[in-house]
């Protein structure tokens, strides 16, 4: 994973929870020693979900509400630093969501070893997406908060449920 995914979890964690509960979770992660992380650097996968899963742990909070708090943060917060553009792109969130498949393979084009999830639509109706997850790193959970994340910087009521393992179904109010 990009080290660009692990810092934005750091920022999270250290400012919503504080830089103790940070450092905890890398202790239980079984990481003595945080190793300088740019945005471009690769982080094997297996590190990131102990990090996430002893995160869980130390905040005393479900994976799911761990992959919320990501999602709100990344959506709300950290991806406007780097990536406004995308987001200056859109006016809804419907627009934002069907173009999140060409957004994470152009973000990803000149980053070396990225594996970006992909995403494929299907149309339930004309108000409801279905949005496919393609990705082995088995994270539908963020692709789940990070969504929500999306309603809420829209300001839409967006009425999203996971499906199973590789769908997620996505009802907008218009
Ligand atoms: C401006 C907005 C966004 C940008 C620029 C962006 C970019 C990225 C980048 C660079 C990665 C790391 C890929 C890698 O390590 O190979 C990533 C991971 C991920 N992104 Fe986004 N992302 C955005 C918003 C979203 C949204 C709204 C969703 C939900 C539909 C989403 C779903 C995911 C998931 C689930 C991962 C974890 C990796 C995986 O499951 O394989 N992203 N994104």
């Amino acid at each position: 994973m990009k080290g660009v995914i692990v810092l934005a979890t750091k920022e999270m964690v250290t400012k919503n929870f504080g830089e103790g509960k940070w450092k905890e979770a890398l202790q239980k992660a079984g990481i003595d020693k945080e190793p300088m992380i740019l945005p471009m650097s690769d982080i094997d996968d297996q590190i990131v979900m102990k990090v996430i899963n002893a995160l869980c742990e130390v905040l005393n909070l479900s994976f799911t509400q761990v992959a919320d708090a990501f999602g709100d943060y990344w959506v709300n917060e950290y991806s406007h630093k780097i990536y406004q553009v995308y987001y200056d792109r859109c006016k809804t969130a419907k627009e934002f969501l069907l173009k999140m498949d060409s957004v994470h393979v152009a973000s990803t084009k000149t980053m070396a070893n990225a594996h970006p999830p992909r995403f494929e639509y299907e149309w339930k109706d004309d108000k409801t997406l279905i949005m496919h997850y393609k990705s082995s790193r088995g994270l539908i959970d963020f692709m789940v908060g990070l969504i929500k994340g999306v309603g809420k910087y829209y300001k839409e009521d967006l009425k999203v449920t996971k499906l199973d393992n590789e769908r997620v179904e996505i009802v907008f109010p218009y």
